[in-house]
């Protein structure tokens, strides 16, 4: 079928998304055509513009965070029917993997290939100007329509929102599964997150969640510390070194019990100033992703051993979509997690590069495409 899509012709040198017709094959084996509700606008997507996460292969659809309805399905997608409402994982999984039947699916084999500009089969689901064009995350939500490997849908209940579960597809889980399992987050922790957009703004949500006693939402643009506390932030500071202090007066000088990096782009200098707020024993968790070559990193190697820290990355804050996507839209539905609040301005596909200057503005908690 013919569409639209938002295209990077030139990734990594910040030429921004061309808008533009696409051509989208039906669905192949175990594979399924989702007609999309909307598309969150998550910053991984603008690391393929800057060249932070370089691509091998150009040109690619945008856009990783969807939900929708599947209007077609390919041979030997079982479990899956036409009408069904499901989110589009940004991470897919098999289910029978070593990494998947061990319960980290968000390290599913299968998600080794998602940025390598093909299906997984080698080919190309979507063409353009005569080319093969490859999908973010298998995906490419910056259009209305995709066709998709059924280890990336994750069935929901009709009665959640489309237009708000697609965060579900990548920033909700990642952020409250940074809090809630990569970070082991306790009752009474006090916590510091840097960063509170679209991810960290969930990972506050994740430690209200389990119960942390001080959050301390850290982020230099005031709207996100101004909409902070509505979803659980107990405290707010501009910079690295107001944070430091209000942990101190709290811990009597002994430190936060979690540390988390949601920050826009990591840069090695975070890491010492996280560290050092930690308290003996106590662990950082890395979400934000860093330009995919950098490598120098600032930190006391010495105080960092001396004092058993930790330092936890994570892949989809450690969460496993088939089982933490339907959960999470159960706690929306019972209250206990806000995604509506979380959804500060929508935009039609043509504005997509408006979408992203507001992303790097901070205008938006998380901005959404939504499609007719
Ligand atoms: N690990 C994963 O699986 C995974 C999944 C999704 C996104 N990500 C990454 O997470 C990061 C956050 O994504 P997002 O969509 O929430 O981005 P975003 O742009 O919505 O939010 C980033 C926030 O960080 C703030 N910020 C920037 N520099 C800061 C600093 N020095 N101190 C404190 N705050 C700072 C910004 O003002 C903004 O509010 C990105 O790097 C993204 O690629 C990782
Ligand atoms: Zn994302
Ligand atoms: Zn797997």
């Amino acid at each position: 079928m013919k569409t639209q899509g938002a295209l990077l012709w030139e990734p990594g040198t910040g030429s921004g998304w061309s808008v533009e017709e696409i051509e989208l094959d039906p669905p192949k084996a175990r594979e399924a055509t989702v007609t999309l509700a909307a598309s969150g606008i998550c910053h991984s997507d603008d690391h393929l513009d800057t060249g932070d996460i370089p691509l091998p292969w150009a040109p690619i659809l945008g856009g990783h965070e969807g939900a929708g309805v599947v209007t077609e399905i390919g041979p030997g997608a079982e479990g899956l029917e036409v009408g069904d409402h499901v989110v589009c994982s940004f991470l897919p999984s098999c289910g029978r993997c070593t990494m998947c039947v061990s319960g980290r699916s968000n390290m599913c084999a299968l998600g080794a290939g998602v940025l390598g500009g093909t299906s997984p089969d080698g080919t190309h689901r979507i063409h353009a100007r005569g080319k093969g064009v490859g999908a973010m995350s298998y995906l490419g939500t910056f259009a209305p329509y995709v066709t998709v490997p059924v280890d990336a849908l994750v069935k929901i209940d009709k009665d959640i929102p489309l237009e708000k579960a697609a965060l579900i597809g990548c920033g909700v889980p990642t952020g409250w599964g940074s809090s809630a399992y990569a970070a082991d987050m306790q009752l009474g922790d006090t916590v510091v997150i840097f960063g509170v957009g679209g991810v960290g703004m969930n990972a506050v949500q994740g430690a209200r969640h389990r119960g942390a006693k001080n959050i301390i939402a850290v982020d230099p643009v005031a709207y996100k510390r101004q909409r902070a506390p509505e979803f659980g932030a107990t405290h707010t500071a501009e910079t690295a070194e107001q944070a430091a202090e209000l942990v101190s007066e709290m811990t009597n000088g002994q430190g936060a019990d979690r540390v988390l990096i949601t920050v826009g782009v990591a840069h090695g200098s975070l890491l010492e100033p996280a560290q050092a707020m930690t308290r003996r024993g106590g662990t950082v968790v890395l979400t934000a992703a860093a330009p995919v070559h950098q490598r120098n990193v600032e930190i006391d190697l010495f105080t960092f051993a001396m004092s058993g820290k930790r330092l936890q990355g994570t892949l989809y804050g450690s969460t496993n979509s088939r089982n933490d996507i339907p959960l999470i839209a159960d706690l929306y539905r019972r209250g206990e997690l806000k995604l509506d609040e979380l959804v500060t301005r929508t935009y039609s596909l043509e504005d997509i590069n408006t979408a992203f200057q507001d992303l790097r503005e901070g205008k938006n908690i998380r901005g959404v495409i939504v499609y007719d």
